[in-house]
């Protein structure tokens, strides 16, 4: 069954090929983010349009690297939600109309489960039953991922997710928009220990996690000081360090609370090398594994969406597939 993915939840229009038999024939990936870095953040209004630009290109693209032609294709799966309200809805209507069109089974997939099967499509893989931190930036969570559709929520976010708060963080110390992974940069010149930030709900006694106290912290520091490139270093540092810290003890904990030994890190804020460092050398202690997925599969893209489609569609009785009269998205 070749099944082809579309991706279109916020600011990355993503399509793939995965075929059941063959694996993942191709996969196409646009980023609006230079587009939106102008404005500092995602502007919902230009995604979609974005969206709509891009999607049939790179579904012919697609088409193209794998040889293959629209009649090969035999089911469609696109991100239901949670997203974007007119970007999902780009990818949505774009996947019922070829449904229709093509006489084939289309199947709305939640992104959230595409991230958590993504780790799947790497190698080496983990196997059934592993712990997934999502920290990307728009989630942050601790799930125990069993098999597919059985997934356990263990811990979120109550407020921001790791990422927008490295975002929010990287914009009060006047680097650009996404600001991780240049503030991860700075933090290598930042002298340890300049700097105390709280370690927000370390010792909460539950997998949740809060980071917009950490920003604004940050922000009492910054308007204390006489501000200059050092000093941005040491707090971009000190910030770093209050992140990676927590996230690295929940993951334990998840691990620990679980019996699980191996942690899988999904999402943009997986390429962080300091939470890198520290969760591997940590966990090894414990003995538990973590698996770093390349990162084309660990922040939003297509694959994942034709992956968890195949795997959905296999699983469902023949009948249950058919081909959209109507499609919802669910924001
Ligand atoms: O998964 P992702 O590409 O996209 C979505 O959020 O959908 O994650 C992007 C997030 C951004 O917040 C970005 O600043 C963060 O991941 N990020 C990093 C690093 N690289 C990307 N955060 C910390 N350190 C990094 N090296
Ligand atoms: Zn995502």
């Amino acid at each position: 069954m070749l099944v082809l993915g579309i991706e279109t939840s916020c600011d990355e229009t993503g399509i793939a090929l995965f075929d059941t038999e063959r694996g993942l024939l191709s996969h196409t990936l646009y980023s609006q983010i230079a587009m939106h870095s102008e404005y500092g953040g995602v502007v919902p209004e230009l995604a979609s349009r974005d969206h709509i630009r891009r999607v049939l290109p790179l579904i012919r693209q697609a088409l193209h690297s794998a040889r293959c032609e629209l009649r090969d294709i035999n089911a469609i799966a696109y991100t239901q939600g949670p997203g974007l309200a007119g970007a999902l809805l780009v990818g949505a209507s774009i996947g019922a109309a070829m449904s229709f069109a093509l006489n084939i089974p289309a199947l709305g997939i939640h992104h959230l489960e595409g991230h958590l099967l993504s780790p799947l499509l790497s190698t080496p893989a983990p196997r059934f039953p592993f712990i997934a931190l999502l920290v990307s930036g728009g989630h942050t969570q601790l799930m125990q991922v069993d098999a597919v559709g059985h997934y356990k929520l263990l811990g979120e976010t109550v407020d921001d997710a790791a990422g927008e708060a490295f975002d929010k963080t990287a914009k009060l110390l006047g680097l650009g928009y996404p600001g991780g992974a240049a503030l991860s940069q700075l933090a290598r010149q930042g002298r340890p220990g300049k700097f105390k930030l709280p370690r927000p709900m370390l010792n909460s006694g539950d997998l949740n996690f809060s980071f917009s106290g950490l920003k604004t912290a940050v922000l009492t520091v910054i308007n204390k000081q006489e501000i200059t490139d050092q000093i941005r270093a040491d707090i971009a540092l000190a910030f770093q360090e209050a992140v990676v810290d927590v996230l690295t003890e929940k993951s334990l904990a998840a691990l620990a609370q679980t019996g699980l030994k191996q942690l899988v890190v999904a999402g943009g804020v997986g390429a962080n090398e300091q939470l890198r460092r520290n969760l591997s050398g940590k966990a090894a202690a414990k003995s538990a594994t973590v698996f770093y997925p390349e990162l084309e599969f660990c922040t939003d893209n297509g694959a994942m969406i034709a992956f968890a489609g195949a795997l959905r569609l296999q699983a469902m009785p023949e009948a249950a597939r058919q081909p959209a009269h109507s499609f919802t998205v669910n924001a």
